[in-house]
């Protein structure tokens, strides 16, 4: 099989950024192949309210007028009952839950799920999405750290299902053998998201490697094998959430150690690649395209197209960079390194009509 056509794909949770960032980010969702996505709202500040996601979504569509971008919420104290019904007619999506402190601006978010449970109430009945990035913060003196940060998360969203069975809940960017185990054994209303690059990368490969560190940080291979064969099983539950999280160069490289992998530009190219590896490339047209759209309920897409991806004789490689900024627009400038940069891919976008 040297070539394969699928409609264009779906990312369940992309970071968009702000400025010089979101302007060179934005116009690659639909050259990677994707047609719909899901935005984070960690930005600077948070999306809070339902005028800041409106706001945000028109500076997108402006930058990619075909893509259709679902908008979230950013979870905190803020956040009213009244807020959600509000956002809901306005046709924001979701709510997105980052335990404090575990990740890129994550400093004003929770600490307690409980305090919350009047917005999920409100969230379930307008059949809004909670989005959870699932881990623990780190707590040396009981043992907690990034590798163990995401299992130890699993008993919240088991408690919030069982609490509220009719909310869709998706733990995101799944990591762990574990996660997958509890997703699977809960009800039809919790969806998992898996990115590219946890299907490729385990603690190795990211340990001193800073443009492979994200958050949560990739594990055991075991842990990969499990994302791997929920996938080959092509469980409905399970789909594509890129995770997609630029950060410039130097702020990887330098002692922030920016957590975050940026795959947007080859979303498509990349899956092919990976998915073959493991002999499921049988699977990318549920993982990428079908499965996200189905959880999400999707109705009102405005594009979607057709991608023709075709078999590289291994001589396409991906960028060693992009760059960004120098046009004035915040004084940001840099550029960001994606990921697998430099490697040959064995499979590249063709078309996309
Ligand atoms: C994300 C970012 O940079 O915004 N980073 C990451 O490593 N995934 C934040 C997040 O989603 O955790
Ligand atoms: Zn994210």
């Amino acid at each position: 099989m040297d070539t394969i056509t699928i409609p264009t794909a779906a990312d369940m949770h992309i970071h968009l950024r702000q400025g010089s960032l979101m302007n060179m980010v934005t116009p690659y969702v639909a050259e990677g192949g994707v047609s719909i996505c899901y935005v984070m709202p960690n930005l600077q500040p948070t999306v809070s309210t339902t005028e800041q996601a409106l706001a945000y979504k028109a500076e997108l569509e402006a930058l990619a007028p075909k893509v259709t971008f679902y908008m979230s919420l950013y979870l905190g104290p803020s956040l009213t009952p009244e807020e959600i019904r509000k956002a809901a007619k306005a046709g924001v999506r979701g709510v997105k839950s980052y335990p404090r402190g575990v990740t890129t601006n994550s400093e004003s978010g929770i600490e307690s799920y409980d305090i919350y449970y009047p917005v999920f109430k409100a969230m379930e009945e307008e059949g809004m999405v909670l989005n959870l990035h699932g881990e623990i913060p780190s707590d040396h003196e009981k043992n907690v750290c990034v590798m163990n940060a995401e299992e130890k998360f699993l008993g919240h969203l088991k408690q919030i299902h069982t609490d509220f069975p009719k909310l869709k809940i998706i733990l995101e960017h799944a990591t762990t053998e574990a996660a997958v185990n509890m997703v699977k054994s809960l009800g039809d209303t919790v969806g998992c998201t898996i990115t590219v690059h946890h299907l490729q990368l385990v603690v190795d490969d990211w340990a001193g490697k800073c443009h492979n560190f994200c958050k949560p940080v990739a594990k055991f291979p075991s842990d990969r094998a499990a994302l791997r064969k929920v996938i080959k099983e092509g469980h409905p539950r399970f789909f594509l959430g890129t995770d997609s999280a630029p950060h410039p160069s130097h702020k990887k490289e330098g002692p922030e150690a920016c957590a975050g992998v940026f795959t947007t530009p080859l979303v498509l190219p990349y899956l092919a690649t990976i998915l073959e590896s493991f002999d499921a490339l049988d699977q990318l047209r549920g993982f990428a395209c079908d499965f996200g759209r189905a959880f999400y309920e999707v109705k009102d897409e405005k594009w979607v197209g057709e991608v023709k991806l075709v078999r590289t004789n291994k001589d396409f490689n991906t960028p060693e960079t992009y760059a960004f900024g120098g046009e004035g627009v915040d004084g940001e400038s840099g550029k960001v390194v994606p990921f697998m940069a430099g490697k040959a891919l064995a499979w590249k976008i063709a078309s996309i009509n």
